[in-house]
């Protein structure tokens, strides 16, 4: 037994540790099995032991003793170490094993969670360091609604690991070196020249200030010239170039900052330019490596089954996107040490990824394969919809803002309060910032909770709605469980030293398991990237919650009720009293007992 000190692991962590030494019984030659757990239909039982299967088709026709898939099931069930862990076993199909956990097992372990604190049972991954690159906007273009799902995404993956004691290198991958500077520099010397320091005023609408720059460069050749000429001073470091660079930066960094300040969001810009001293000596370690080809003119890395080669010099001598991306996992790997690096961007960029990591795997810098570290994961997401099925974009088809659509998700939700005659109740201070925890929250979870590859529609309605699978929902859940606990009068500090967790009625027992499996749903949300892996489960929990919460309450009240007006025996009451009652007064009754609707 594993005593309190001990690491315990995950539920399925200590059922995998039981089985191994099942397996090592049961097949004996078979020593490189690792035990396949999951967990199962609750009709069958909690978790299962998927190895049967396997194994038989493994040792078959090798003399061995068993005669199918089912024996050798009997057999792994047979042969598991007694443990308190688990009530009872069965077999099923073609040798499943599926075990039911002990309810006092269960109670046990969530008392020791409530006691010693959910961080000790963050998930153990085997990285020390990560760099989790996300949001990276571009320098003077639009933020749009595919930046905001990488800065949403990317910060959830964060913390996830964060919480699963990992180190994250929260990156801001931004856009801020290339061509395109030249000719800004140039536009923004044409229209001040006499201006020492351009102010945010000056430039007013970076964007705007972006596409007009555009216009001019498409339309003049002579000043399409001097931009490129301007990108040579600039890349050359020539101070008058550095600095307008620096300003037209700082501007819409401004920009993206107040984005960041509303969600809450910690990122560490190392922009592209950043790595560009770098670039020339990496290049030159993959040409050592005879990775680099010449190529009408440019310098490639041929990527095999590829239609294209990686191009990381282009014809004209400059850098770009793949030489930067080149060199930023060369100094993530090499100067920062992170083991594992994760790239959030939408799906359109899969193929740049995929011809980065394979080029770096044939420089020797990634292992080859793809379950070993240091590693590195392209975390791609689809397109944000509009109700019309189409790319999200506003009324007058410009990109939306994002601040624009936090602020309607902020001013809908007080609104709603509002509504609800929380302005009365509430002060302007609590008003706004219930407004912002539920509105951005809201925007979130939109975001999170489906598979992150599918596209999905952007709708403040659904979003908002306080019934379905919403971060409103889950808030208010939350909130319930808060008001609970303090309108019972208990202090939860003091339960922990002296109360004792029985579950006895299967919603408890539900609700209790469901907390257990925290652990391993983090896990998996962190090994797959996969953030809606763990809104899944929270939903889940809210419904367990509720599920309990509404039998489990009224039953211990009916009990009661029944006992003192009736006189009758409590095991009486139970069941049908209870449904009775559900249908009858439904929810006024649990309003008029509990206070709350
Ligand atoms: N700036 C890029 C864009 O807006 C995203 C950068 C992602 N990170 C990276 N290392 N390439 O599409």
């Amino acid at each position: 037994m594993a005593s309190d000190e001990e690491v315990v692991g995950t539920v399925k962590d200590q059922l995998a540790k039981l089985f191994e030494e099942s397996l090592r019984v049961t097949v004996p030659d078979q020593t490189d099995t690792d035990p396949l757990i999951a967990a199962c239909n609750p009709r069958f039982g909690d978790y299962q032991c998927n190895n049967a299967m396997s194994l038989w088709t493994k040792i078959k026709g090798t003399g061995s003793a068993f005669t199918g898939p089912q024996p050798v099931g009997q057999a792994i069930m047979t042969n598991l170490p007694r443990s308190e862990m688990i009530e009872s076993c069965s077999i099923a199909g073609p040798g499943f094993v599926n075990v039911k956990l002990s309810r006092q097992w269960i109670a046990k372990s969530i008392q020791k969670m409530l006691i010693k604190g959910i961080e000790t049972w963050s998930p153990k991954l085997r990285v020390k360091r990560a760099v989790v690159d996300f949001s990276s906007p571009n320098i003077a273009k639009e933020m749009h609604v595919g930046h905001l799902r990488s800065t949403i995404i990317g910060d959830t993956l964060a913390r996830m690991l964060e919480f699963s004691n990992v180190e994250v290198l929260r990156r801001n991958h931004v856009g801020d070196w290339g061509t395109q500077f030249g000719m800004l520099i140039e536009f923004l010397f044409e229209k001040f020249p006499n201006m020492e320091v351009v102010s945010d005023q000056a430039i007013g609408d970076l964007e705007a200030f972006y596409k007009a720059s555009k216009q001019r460069f498409d339309s003049d050749p002579g000043f399409k010239e001097r931009a490129q000429q301007a990108v040579v001073s600039l890349q050359g470091g020539q101070e008058k170039y550095r600095k307008a660079w620096s300003q037209i930066c700082e501007i819409s960094r401004k920009g993206y900052e107040k984005v960041y300040q509303r969600l809450g969001i910690v990122l560490e810009e190392k922009g592209e330019s950043f790595y560009n001293p770098y670039i020339p000596g990496v290049l030159e370690e993959l040409a050592k490596k005879g990775l680099i080809e010449e190529s009408e003119g440019a310098r490639v890395i041929f990527i095999e089954g590829k239609k294209y080669p990686f191009i990381v010099v282009k014809s004209d001598g400059g850098f770009n996107y793949a030489s930067t991306d080149l060199t930023a996992l060369w100094y993530r790997l090499n100067e920062e040490k992170a083991e594992w690096m994760i790239y959030v961007t939408d799906v359109g960029q899969r193929e740049h990824f995929e011809m980065l990591f394979t080029a770096a795997k044939r420089a020797g810098w990634l292992p080859p394969g793809d379950n070993s570290y240091p590693k590195a994961n392209h975390v791609g997401f689809g397109l944000v919809l509009g109700e019309d099925g189409k790319r999200f974009r506003t009324r007058s088809t410009e990109v939306v803002k994002l601040v624009d659509l936090l602020d309607e998700a902020k001013s809908r939700c007080k609104a709603a309060l509002v509504e609800r005659g929380k302005a009365e109740q509430w002060t302007e201070e609590e008003l706004e910032q219930t407004a912002e925890a539920v509105g951005y929250g809201a925007v979130k979870y939109a975001d999170l909770k489906n598979n992150r590859l599918t596209n999905y529609t952007f709708n403040f309605d659904q979003m908002l709605n306080d019934q379905g699978n919403t971060a409103v929902y889950l808030l208010y859940a939350h909130a319930r469980i808060c008001s609970i606990i303090r309108k019972s009068g208990k202090d939860v500090e003091e339960l922990k030293k002296t109360g004792a967790l029985v579950l006895e009625h299967p919603n408890e027992r539900a609700l209790g398991l469901h907390l257990l499996q925290f652990a391993e749903i983090v896990e998996e949300a962190c090994t797959n990237l996969l953030p809606n892996v763990l809104c899944e489960y929270l939903y889940n929990l809210s419904g367990h919650f509720t599920t309990f919460y509404t039998n489990c309450q009224l039953r211990i009240m009916v009990n009661l009720v029944v006992n003192v007006l009736w006189g009758q025996r409590r095991r009486q009451a139970d069941s049908c009293c209870v449904k009775r009652l559900q249908r009858s007064c439904g929810n006024a009754f649990i309003y008029l007992v509990f206070g709350q609707s």
